[in-house]
């Protein structure tokens, strides 16, 4: 294959991720977005093949055929309240083979430079293993807490700020001993130190971060695995691969970034660690107030009394597959001139766009759901919202209580309308574990019971 036809190829491949980012920014052109990348990576994958590839093509197709067969079945089988856990694993497999590629590429024979050269490509295969090293353990890590396979508590070992400065520093000078080494012996020894300090830095970074913020531990290590794979880039001299590693990286630092302002939280706060514990409730409120219940024909009359509707779905609303109940209901309520909309908190679920994903399954249209920051404010002219099994996403003590574990997060201000209805089995704490006084306001009713079977009953009623 030629360069010039290899660099055409790239330079597409590279549009159309760029192309796909763009479209996957709005539920209307996510679609295209995805179809963007597809046809983006199946050039990326048979160009590379074509053109660098020149023996043992059968165990290439064999290997491919295998974790192309895996990779179906675990898309198939994956429920949606999974999703967190599969991209965690998933960004686990991009920082093992940036470690392996390094590996691979330091000790083949083949590759010889000299002088300045030599010097920079180590440190590529060094910064290379060290990124991909503790995106491998960490993303472990998070899926062993985000499938409840350990504990969501952080782990706070004492002087934990330390014993990161003192791994970085460590890191350092073994590089600069790398980098400087006499012979290829010596230099495998202080690879594998620091692959080693690396892959307790990931473990040790993961563990000492609580559950409420592992969202953004899972958007940083989605940015980590893109900066390996770019490391891998600049390693193996593929401008695709530094191309694609930067866009990964970027926008998972991007999107980390306004996860963390979703949740009030400090970036560097959250990656320092210990903070997110999902402790119970904050000791410094008590709860005091009547729960007041509301049965299916009153819930009926009130909303065909309202004129303004704000349903607020949360991740009750994914466990129960209430979406397709809620949109049926959305629709009777159009037809009888009701203005319905939908408010979506920005961390509503347990993934990035979770709701906006199940709603757009259930075909709601995209020009009724909005994100908190466009319909906050209309709250005092809602008659009726719809509170779909959210719990830290319209908690008050978020504005109330400074001490909880999720003051400050900014949270949809349900309580601010006419009456709002919840819909959940029981009194339970959502994720954060932290109790909630708006489900004894006095403008809220509780209607009990499990998601999907009070929406069917409800659309029977209505
Ligand atoms: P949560 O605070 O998790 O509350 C969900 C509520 O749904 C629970 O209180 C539960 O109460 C109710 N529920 C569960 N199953 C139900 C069912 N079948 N029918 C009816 N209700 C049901 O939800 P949220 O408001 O969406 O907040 C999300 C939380 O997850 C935030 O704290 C966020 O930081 C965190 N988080 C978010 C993400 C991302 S990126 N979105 C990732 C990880 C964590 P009952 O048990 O009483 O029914």
């Amino acid at each position: 294959m030629s360069p010039s036809l290899i660099t055409v190829s790239y330079l597409g491949a590279a549009a159309l991720f760029i192309l796909a980012l763009g479209g996957l920014s709005s539920n209307v052109t996510a679609r295209r977005g995805n179809l963007f990348g597809i046809i983006g990576m199946t050039i990326a994958v048979l160009v590379t093949i074509a053109a660098f590839v020149t023996q043992h093509h059968e165990v290439l197709v064999a290997i491919m055929i295998a974790g192309g067969v895996i990779g179906f079945i675990l898309s198939r089988r994956v429920q949606m309240t999974q999703m967190p856990e599969l991209v965690a694993i998933l960004h686990s497999l991009v920082g093992l083979a940036a470690v392996l590629v390094g590996f691979a590429n330091f000790m083949d024979p083949s590759i010889q430079y000299t002088g300045v050269e030599k010097t920079i490509h180590e440190i590529e295969i060094y910064i290379g293993i060290a990124i991909g090293a503790l995106t491998f353990t960490g993303s472990v890590i998070a899926y062993g807490k985000l499938s409840g396979m350990i504990g969501g508590q952080p782990m706070l070992l004492p002087a934990r700020h330390w014993l990161n400065l003192a791994l970085f520093i460590a890191v350092i000078v073994i590089a600069v001993k790398f980098v400087g080494a006499a012979d290829h012996g010596q230099a495998t020894i202080l690879l594998l130190a620091m692959t080693v300090i690396a892959l307790l830095f990931g473990i040790h970074m993961v563990a000492a971060i609580g559950g409420a913020d592992m969202p953004v531990v899972i958007s940083m290590l989605n940015s980590y695995s893109g900066w390996a794979a770019a490391a891998t880039g600049f390693m193996l001299s593929n401008d695709l691969l530094i191309v694609t590693g930067a866009l990964v990286g970027s926008s998972g630092a991007i999107l980390s970034y306004i996860m963390c302002r979703a949740m009030n939280r400090h970036f560097v706060s959250v990656i320092a660690g210990g903070f997110g514990t999902s402790g119970g409730s904050s000791a410094g409120v008590s709860i005091e107030g009547e729960v007041q219940t509301i049965d299916i024909p009153a819930m009926a009359e009130l909303l065909n009394n309202a004129k303004q509707v704000m349903v607020v779905p949360g991740y009750g609303m994914a466990t129960a597959q209430a979406q397709h109940a809620i949109a049926d209901i959305t629709k009777t309520l159009i037809k009888k001139g009701i203005n319905v909309r939908f408010g979506i908190h920005p961390v509503a679920g347990r993934m990035p766009g979770h709701m906006n994903v199940l709603l757009a399954e259930a075909k709601v249209p995209y020009d009724i759901v909005f994100e908190m920051d466009e319909i906050n404010d209309d709250f005092p002219d809602i008659d009726v919202s719809i509170v779909v099994g959210a719990n830290d996403t319209v908690n008050p003590l978020a504005q109330e209580d400074v001490d909880s574990p999720i003051a400050g997060m900014p949270v949809l201000e349900v309580w601010k309308g006419h009456t709002t209805v919840v819909l959940k089995r029981g009194m339970a704490a959502g994720y954060a574990g932290v109790d909630n006084p708006l489900f004894v306001k006095d403008n809220t009713r509780m209607l009990f019971g499990d998601a999907k079977e009070s929406l069917d009953a409800l659309a029977q009623a209505l």
